[in-house]
């Protein structure tokens, strides 16, 4: 019964026989080789559009080196205010920009409104000494376990874009907001105004692969050089793109996806059963967010369930709102075993 997170899984079987496929002979480094070649392409038909793929080790570099190639002195990143890179990251953004500021954004159930953009963008012009406006940044699927849909992504851009912001996804969890909605990978991005993902594989059976996925190569410019001089250019970059190579193959993403989504409507539905406890906010992806008693609490950890504490937010006296994540690898018989103790 181990929700903590995603990646506390392991990696998927066909990721793992894809880097041992791939250990033969040798390659050009540096992203030279040929299987780093086919995977961008492969990304390309992905995406249905002519994209530069920049693999990184982490969500964190993959988020934040896309802030450093569109960053602006005295630059504002609109995110909003439970947005990993600004709340888990270390500041990471504000440090590869040299400064530009997080300006977090209110949000229901994770989701940023329109007007949140909107009023930011009328409050902090040019000439604000505060800062301007450079960046959006919008986590799909969010930190709450909702998603936005394409036109709601398209709704955020399109302010956006009038006022030269360039758009960002923090998509560490794309996969499962794509299953969810059913949209194609082209409408939840290029189609909805997003100028850079960060493609996260790593959380849905990768070990190590996370990618910056260039839609408008103009609006981030040097993208590659800020990623060398991070130490993000992998010199044996056929191992990053074996992962994918396995990751893509025959839509084991999609289904790696559907999988964990699938446990987490199963773990929702078993927690809203009889009253047992209820959710904070809709689970479209592969986290529950739960309102529990400290005797709750106490009784699932006790019987060895893993999880983290969340918030208060909403909760009376003794309640909690506990994370509850799911993975690729999370059972049937896990998530019936925690609801049966609940
Ligand atoms: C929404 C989101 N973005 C980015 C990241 C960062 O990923 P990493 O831990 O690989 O740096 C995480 C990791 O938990 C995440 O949940």
């Amino acid at each position: 019964m181990n929700f903590s997170s995603d990646n506390w899984a392991g990696a998927s079987q066909p990721v793992m026989d894809a880097l041992t496929r791939h250990n033969h002979g040798s390659a050009p480094a540096y992203g030279a080789d040929p299987l780093t070649d086919r995977i961008t392409q492969r990304f390309r038909d992905i995406f249905e559009t002519d994209v530069s793929v920049l693999f990184t080790a982490t969500g964190t570099a993959a988020n934040a080196l896309s802030m450093a190639a569109c960053a602006r002195p005295g630059g504002l990143v609109l995110a909003s205010e439970t947005a990993h890179l600004h709340c888990d990251e270390w500041g990471s953004a504000e440090f590869y920009t040299h400064g530009m500021k997080i300006l977090p954004l209110a949000t229901t159930a994770g989701r940023i409104a329109p007007d949140a953009v909107a009023e930011a963008l009328a409050k902090y012009r040019e000439g604000s000494r505060f800062g301007v406006p450079a960046a959006l940044s919008l986590t799909q699927a969010t930190e709450c376990g909702t998603v936005y849909s394409p036109g709601e992504v398209a709704a955020l851009t399109a302010r956006a874009r009038e006022n030269g912001l360039v758009c960002h996804m923090d998509g560490a969890r794309f996969a499962n907001a794509l299953v969810h909605l059913g949209a194609t990978p082209a409408e939840l991005t290029w189609k909805a105004g997003i100028d850079v993902l960060s493609f996260g594989a790593t959380k849905n059976g990768c070990w190590c692969a996370e990618a910056m996925v260039v839609f408008n190569p103009q609006s981030l410019p040097h993208l590659a050089i800020h990623r060398a001089r991070a130490g993000h250019l992998f010199s044996k970059s056929r191992f990053v793109a074996a992962q994918f190579d396995g990751y893509f193959e025959g839509d084991h993403w999609l289904d790696l996806a559907r999988s964990a989504n699938g446990a987490a409507a199963r773990l929702a539905e078993g927690i809203g059963q009889g009253g047992r406890a209820r959710v904070a906010w809709p689970v479209q992806a592969n986290e529950v967010f739960a309102v529990l008693t400290q005797a709750q609490i106490a009784k699932l950890r006790g019987e060895g369930a893993k999880f983290y504490e969340w918030s208060r937010e909403g909760c009376e006296d003794d309640e909690h709102v506990v994370r509850l994540v799911a993975s690729f690898e999370t059972t049937a018989e896990e998530v019936d075993r925690f609801v049966a103790l609940l």
